[in-house]
């Protein structure tokens, strides 16, 4: 099957120019092909921009063990309509991923229910009491883009704050790292101090820029260390922005849009529904990311998603859990904030498509260019819908932008050379793929 986009203007990260691009089967066949090039259907996206599929990074789809929150087919029904083509889901599932057999397990039910492509990290776990730290499963798995670590505690019970433990996984692992930088000592001192609080303000006190900035540094300082590629999650300060300014170069960093476009004021309207971890911080942190990601600090821009039920989180903070659902959104947020001249529409493909798939070593992903996976977002710059929590496909089905209307969507997507995504439905049918890696054998 061959099919020809003519009209687009598609969005490099270098710029962008009007061509035609021809797909067969799932993979990009050419770029400007000829024009006399046979094709079996043929699309008119005169007036469209066509960008790479987004790759998210971090995302928590609940399955298996909280399915009520999401799982892996609502998940995915939820990427496909945001434009997102391929997802990086994180371990604090239940059970937890933290062994081989929990991911194989996660890989066969995404291969039967999910709508795009899938890759899912391996936890790292530790048990102080039994000082029992699981490195020969982060050791012997090679079905994952890398290994996560909860340097602070969040949602779930994934936890390694223990120094040896730390120490051994950057010196003894061969997988790439992420990190979840929020340092547990100061976290439960400053929630210690405000223990009787149902102000859900307090969160920012609680989670504040020193418990992320101390986690980030001592994360960076044992990837230095070590000489392991490490990849900041969810940078919230601008302290953190700093810090990075002297990374070391296997260090990557990347910010979430509701550190973007939320700050502490919002809790006023938004109150525990934009309580998350890391928290939201001030105007001034959020400026500090845009610096830092316009000037190639942060290089990746991913959404942490994680729903959690309305009901759930409407339960009086601090009893209420920390995440927001993004997926579905998170391009349309980056093509609203082009339109108002925050960034541009390659800027958006770099943070959002090539920089990922760089970090995790995605093979053929992330750009247009040929013989890359047929993995696109066709958007409409022009087109302006407001968010609204009835018209989620998240299971979780609401969005803390719930009322907001943006400028710059996408209309179609196609996963693999199929299209998933069309005149505002998605087919459930679709398959998407488990992503495969460019890298050097890990065993
Ligand atoms: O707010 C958050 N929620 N931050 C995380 O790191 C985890 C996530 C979740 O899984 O709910």
């Amino acid at each position: 099957m061959r099919t020809l986009i003519s009209g687009a203007k598609c969005v490099f990260s270098d710029g962008i120019r009007e061509t035609d691009v021809l797909l067969e089967g799932p993979s990009i066949l050419g770029i400007d092909p000829p024009r006399t090039a046979a094709a079996d259907e043929r699309i008119d996206a005169t007036g469209l921009h066509l960008l790479p599929g987004v790759i998210d990074d971090q995302v928590h789809f609940r399955e298996p063990g909280l399915e009520h929150k999401e799982d892996l087919h609502t998940g995915s029904l939820a990427c496909a309509k945001g434009g997102v083509t391929t997802f990086l889901e994180m371990p604090n599932t239940r059970p937890t991923t933290t062994s081989r057999a929990a991911l194989e397990d996660k890989l066969r039910r995404a291969a039967d229910k999910c709508v795009v492509n899938f890759g899912f990290y391996m936890g790292a776990s530790f048990d102080s009491r039994s000082q029992t730290l699981n490195l020969d499963e982060l050791k012997t798995a090679t079905r994952t883009p890398g290994i996560k670590i909860f340097i602070g505690s969040s949602t779930g019970d994934l936890l390694v704050d223990d120094q040896d433990a730390l120490e051994r996984i950057f010196a003894e692992t061969m997988l790439p790292i992420c990190a979840h930088c929020e340092d547990e000592t100061t976290v439960r001192e400053n929630a210690a101090r405000l223990a009787n609080s149902s102000d859900v303000r307090d969160h920012s006190r609680i989670r504040d820029n020193q418990a992320a900035l101390i986690a980030t540094r001592r994360a960076i300082d044992l990837s230095r260390r070590h000489r392991h590629p490490f990849h900041v999650l969810h940078v919230s300060t601008k302290e953190e922005a700093e810090l990075l300014r002297e990374r070391p170069a296997w260090v990557t960093a990347e910010a979430c849009p509701h550190h973007l476009f939320f700050t502490t004021d919002d809790y006023e309207r938004l109150g525990t529904l934009v309580q998350m971890n890391p928290s939201v911080k001030s105007p001034a942190d959020v400026d500090a990311l845009w610096e830092a990601l316009r000037d190639g600090r942060i290089e990746v821009i991913a959404t942490d998603h994680a729903p959690h039920t309305l009901a759930e989180k409407q339960v009086p903070y601090p009893k209420s859990p920390s995440g927001v659902p993004a997926v579905e959104n998170s391009l349309a947020l980056m093509l609203d904030a082009a339109s108002r001249g925050l960034c541009t529409l390659p800027q958006i493909v770099s943070w959002m498509c090539e920089a990922p798939a760089r970090v995790w070593s995605l093979k053929n992903k992330g750009r247009i260019a040929e013989g890359f996976d047929a993995d696109l977002v066709l958007v409409d710059l022009a087109r302006r819908e407001t968010i609204r929590n009835e018209e989620q496909l998240t299971r979780s089905g609401w969005s803390p932008w719930h009322g907001q209307a943006l400028t710059g969507w996408p209309v179609r997507t196609w996963v693999m050379g199929r299209t998933v995504f069309a005149e505002g439905r998605v087919d459930p049918q679709a398959q998407g793929r488990e992503v495969e890696f460019d890298r050097a054998p890990i065993v």
